[in-house]
């Protein structure tokens, strides 16, 4: 893991910047990406360079709507290559079909879905050049299953592990794994909006998606995991 490079998105985010910790710890070079709340990415940037002395640790507040900026963020923050990229950035959003307006539909899509099939195309050019080359999806039990309320966070998650499970097959002959890790409810800011009802007890925490992608990154054995979902310990279902 040591001097790899990995671009993280979402990574002001609580399981973004739980990945950020788990990979600093292991010695990777990291490049973060994170959305409007510079002032958060910031932060965290600054907190992983002052704990982990001898990384690179890079930062790009970005909108992923804007394809523009993606496209020429990318390219700046891959200037001494990628050897990871995880696609982690997300927006959760709640409201019968019918409320759904085509604008919010539109922005779900293009965060969640979009933006990582336009990431894979910038990041493949260099991820072809590394001997550990890996694309992580963080997609969501919304992926697999079909919730009341959430059509549009769901197609977005559905889309996203459908073009993951395809360029898995595609790419696994060029020494690229691609994985999808899709967790029930984890206790972050995301869920203590959507669900405030619930506690954290018993709940998925950012660092068990951390310690997943841990594992798929350093067992790169001729085992290949393509598709790892984590449920919560609690019975009740959950989104
Ligand atoms: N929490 C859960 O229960 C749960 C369960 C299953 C799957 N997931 C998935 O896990 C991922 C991370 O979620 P989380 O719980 O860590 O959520 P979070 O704490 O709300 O973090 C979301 C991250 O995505 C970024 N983001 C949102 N809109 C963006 C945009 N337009 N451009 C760039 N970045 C943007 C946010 O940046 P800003 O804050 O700057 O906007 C933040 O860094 C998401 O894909 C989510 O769907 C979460």
């Amino acid at each position: 893991m040591k001097n790899l490079t990995a671009v993280i998105t979402g990574a002001s985010g609580g399981i973004g910047r739980a990945i950020a910790y788990s990979l600093a710890k292991e010695g990777c070079n990291l490049v973060l990406f994170g959305g409007t709340n510079a002032k958060k990415l910031e932060d965290t940037a600054l907190a992983l360079k002052k704990e982990f002395n001898g990384i690179a640790v890079d930062f790009y507040p970005c909108d992923l709507t804007d394809d523009k900026s993606v496209i020429s963020l990318f390219k700046k923050a891959a200037k001494n290559g990628v050897d990871v990229l995880i696609n982690n950035a997300g927006l959760a959003y709640s409201a019968p079909v019918e409320n759904t307006d085509m604008q919010t539909f539109d922005r779900i899509m293009k965060v969640n879905f979009r933006a990582p099939v336009l990431l894979t195309k910038e990041a493949l050019p260099y991820l072809r050049l590394s001997k550990r080359a890996s694309i992580i999806n963080i997609a969501s039990v919304v992926a697999h299953n079909g919730y009341p309320l959430q059509s549009a966070y769901t197609a977005s998650k559905h889309a996203l592990l459908g073009f993951t499970k395809s360029i898995a097959a595609e790419l696994y002959n060029q020494g690229i794994r691609v994985h999808v890790i899709s967790p029930g409810g984890v206790y972050t800011d995301m869920i203590k909006t959507a669900r405030p009802d619930l506690t954290g007890e018993d709940m998925i925490m950012p660092e068990d998606v951390a310690n997943t992608v841990l594992f798929l990154l350093k067992n790169r054995t001729n085992a290949v995991i393509d598709e790892i979902r984590l449920h919560r310990a609690a019975k009740q279902p959950f989104s």
